[in-house]
């Protein structure tokens, strides 16, 4: 037997392209950020509207460090500025905000951001939208393994809810949909354990230009999709 629930409960996005957005405009790296970044709160209304519980955008990888660092900042900055201004708007809408990923690394300003977002928002009961930055599957993973360590825990008693107990965020379920934009057929050290059993996509069109018909045609491909979980 096969089985689809639908709608998904949890759709994660690898929002990729920004930069070819730009490139085709002969605009600034930046300005695909830019436009990019304005539409993450349009597509999680998109994503509210189907009945959708959880979405999770991947916007900064461990690897994005690696970029030159004016992109980084500027990357960084806007990130910063959009939590600030958007959250009393996702506050209104019920939506509650998560950031999945390391802060010892972020700036003063934008880790002071990210706490009041989320402090402000936890008892929101709309959608659940976690914002992964500063995020690695591998440095989860290492995170975790670390804690289980220093919290002493024998390794005869480790095991898969063990350690998915000790993820960023471990009362959210695993992925039903990961969507990638801009054309790559990779995860980019995304979700790596919560993964194991996601479907995956992986459509052409660029992150800015991701909306309505994308979001459309996404779910409606999912739902063709025959999940067995390794059962037949
Ligand atoms: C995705 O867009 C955003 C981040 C990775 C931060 P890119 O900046 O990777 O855009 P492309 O892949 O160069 O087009
Ligand atoms: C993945 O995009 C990371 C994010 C969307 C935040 P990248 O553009 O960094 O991925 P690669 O380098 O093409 O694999
Ligand atoms: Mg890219």
């Amino acid at each position: 037997m096969t089985q689809t629930n639908y709608p998904p409960q949890h759709v994660a996005i690898i929002m990729d392209g920004n930069g070819r957005w730009a490139r085709k405009r002969v605009l600034p790296r930046l300005a695909g950020h830019k436009a990019g970044g304005e539409n993450i709160h349009t597509v999680a209304k998109i994503f509210a509207g189907y009945g959708i519980k959880y979405l999770t955008l991947y916007a900064f990888s461990t690897e994005n460090w690696n970029r030159p660092r004016a992109e980084v900042s500027g990357l960084l900055n806007l990130l910063a500025r959009k939590i600030g201004q958007e959250t009393q708007a996702f506050y209104k809408e019920n939506i509650r905000l998560v950031h999945l990923g390391r802060r010892d690394r972020l700036s003063q300003k934008l880790k002071e951001k990210v706490q009041a977002a989320v402090a402000l928002t936890k008892n929101n009961a709309g959608l659940t939208l976690c914002l992964a930055f500063d995020y690695g599957g591998r440095d989860e993973i290492v995170q975790a393994t670390r804690h289980i360590a220093s919290a002493g825990i024998p390794g005869d008693n480790i095991y898969e809810s063990t350690l998915a107990q000790y993820l960023y965020s471990p009362d959210i379920p695993d992925p039903d949909l990961i969507i990638r934009t801009g054309g790559e057929s990779r995860l980019s050290n995304f979700l790596l354990w919560q993964a194991a059993y996601s479907e995956l996509y992986f459509t052409p069109i660029l992150w800015p230009d991701f909306g309505l018909k994308e979001v459309d045609e996404a779910l409606s491909e999912y739902k063709r999709r025959q999940r067995r979980f390794g059962k037949i």
